[in-house]
């Protein structure tokens, strides 16, 4: 099958409506590892190491690494068969048709604009702690969530009234976001070379210092509730830890600005994803090691795991200042996927053009990335690290299930078609995918689930409101080669 049969027309994409390609597979593995490596390693791996699973987090990694990988083969293929902008969404409706689409597309919108607040948060506290590292401290009511609870009716007012860093940081990013993507991009790869060398330099400083006891025992035994140590808080600490491999799939969202995406967005994707497996369980085995892991549960456990120990003192302004920059990066890629949704949904009909205006000068979808730094930046503002990871984990975890029920989809609709990147495996790798995060999306609380609920409910009103009315037809359709 050649491009122009498997692209068809599209009435709505006109000349002066394309971004510019300006990104390789460089740029791309950069990209996927800017959106991957973040909050989840710096801030939630300590939480679920001394809440749900202590030295048996590094078994939780593996877990959700083969999710991601079962994912990332399936999304690989999906994203060498239809390189265009708009990830999960964009295949959703090339195989699964109107609904599904927009189903998949709203779920996106957890995975990276709340996620990019999510970020945003975990950003604010450890620049709350670097501060601190300086003398200064930052008054907490302007740092924290006015409002948290992790039960869906707990949810209570804290006395804190903002929290200002992550507005100021989405909002910077945004300026930066609008301005231009290949600009933005050199920016991106300057704060992945940071993270990723600070990650490095822990790994390389901490292991001489891992004292096997704080090892023992690898898995704690159950408390007695679900979740809390042994095999189930192995689980547990699977769904949480999850959120650390969000964004290997943000590859996927820039096929439209990449200059080769058939070769180049496998190699981003599975490229990104494995070289940040290999730098977590590097992590975890470090964090666990130097340390009693029931410690860990504070906002800064890698600067703080380090800091205890005397000799490696030194490292906690370096690792506070590439934890900030590893988490502006995540935040800057949540906010660029989204934006670029947007695009792809509104060009699509599902939402109203503003969302797809390209900026005449600049190239980017401006008014869609104001809108989503506007939302993002409010959530961040609002809403507690906790409540926003989890509600991303659980869209996210279902917007992967689809690409994997959707890649087998299309092996039976379109057996024949032309597919650059094959998944290997298909019919136990995409099971398999369905099955290890359906799994994780179990593991996460109640008060997910119902938030999840009421999450869809408000984009099926939406969708029958406005989205019915104007979306198009899809503009893929992948056919047979005869
Ligand atoms: N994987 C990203 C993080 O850990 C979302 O921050």
């Amino acid at each position: 099958m050649s491009e122009a049969a498997l692209r068809e027309p599209n009435p709505l994409l006109v000349e002066d409506n394309e971004l510019k390609r300006s990104l390789g597979p460089v740029s791309l593995i950069m990209m996927g590892i800017g959106a991957i490596i973040g909050a989840g390693i710096f801030v939630i791996a300590g939480t679920a190491a001394a809440q749900h699973a202590g030295p048996a987090v590094m078994i939780s990694f593996v877990i959700a690494g083969f999710g991601c990988l079962f994912a990332g083969l399936c999304y690989a293929e999906f994203a060498s068969m239809i390189p265009e902008s708009g990830s999960a969404y964009t295949y959703a409706y090339a195989t699964m048709g109107r609904f599904m689409a927009w189903f998949i597309g709203w779920n996106m919108v957890l995975e990276y604009l709340v996620s990019s607040s999510t970020v945003a948060v975990g950003w604010s506290g450890y620049l709350v702690s670097f501060l601190d590292n300086l003398g200064y401290t930052f008054p907490a009511a302007l740092a924290n969530a006015p409002v948290t609870g992790t039960g869906f009716h707990e949810l209570h007012l804290t006395g804190a009234i903002i929290n200002l860093p992550a507005v100021l940081l989405i909002v910077f990013l945004t300026v930066f976001l609008v301005v231009g993507v290949s600009e933005s991009a050199r920016f991106n790869a300057l704060m992945v070379m940071i993270k990723t060398g600070i990650v490095i330099l822990v790994i390389l400083f901490g292991l001489p210092h891992v004292n096997t006891a704080n090892l023992h025992p690898f898995i704690p035994p159950n408390t007695g509730t679900f979740g809390h140590f042994g095999v189930t808080g192995i689980l547990a600490a699977s769904g949480l830890i999850f959120f650390a491999y969000i964004g290997f799939e943000a590859v996927s969202v820039a096929a439209q600005e990449s200059r080769n995406p058939r070769r180049d967005l496998p190699i981003g994707i599975l490229g990104s994803l494995a070289i940040c497996t290999v730098l977590y369980m590097g992590m975890a085995l470090v964090l666990t090691g130097i340390t009693d892991w029931r410690t860990l549960d504070v906002p800064n456990p890698v600067s703080f795991a380090l800091g205890k120990i005397p000799s490696l003192e030194w490292m906690v302004l370096p690792i506070n200042i590439g934890a900030m920059v590893g988490l502006a990066s995540v935040v800057f890629i949540g906010l660029y996927g989204q934006s670029r949704i947007f695009y792809c949904m509104a060009r699509d009909g599902f939402l109203p053009p503003a969302f797809s205006a390209v900026h005449k000068r600049f190239r980017t979808p401006h008014r869609g990335t104001i809108i989503t730094g506007v939302f993002a930046a409010l959530l961040a503002a609002i809403f507690p690290l906790d409540i926003l990871a989890d509600l991303v984990s659980i869209g996210t975890l279902l917007a992967f299930v689809a690409v994997c029920g959707g890649i087998l989809i299309l092996r039976r609709t379109a057996p024949r078609a032309k597919r650059p990147f094959k998944t290997p495996l298909v019919w136990f790798v995409a099971p398999a995918g369905i099955a290890t995060c359906g799994l994780m999306m179990f593991s996460l609380s109640d008060g997910t689930w119902v938030r999840l609920v009421v999450w869809t409910a408000i984009g099926v009103v939406i969708y029958f409101v406005y989205g019915v009315w104007h979306a198009a037809p899809s503009k893929w359709k992948v056919v047979n080669e005869s």
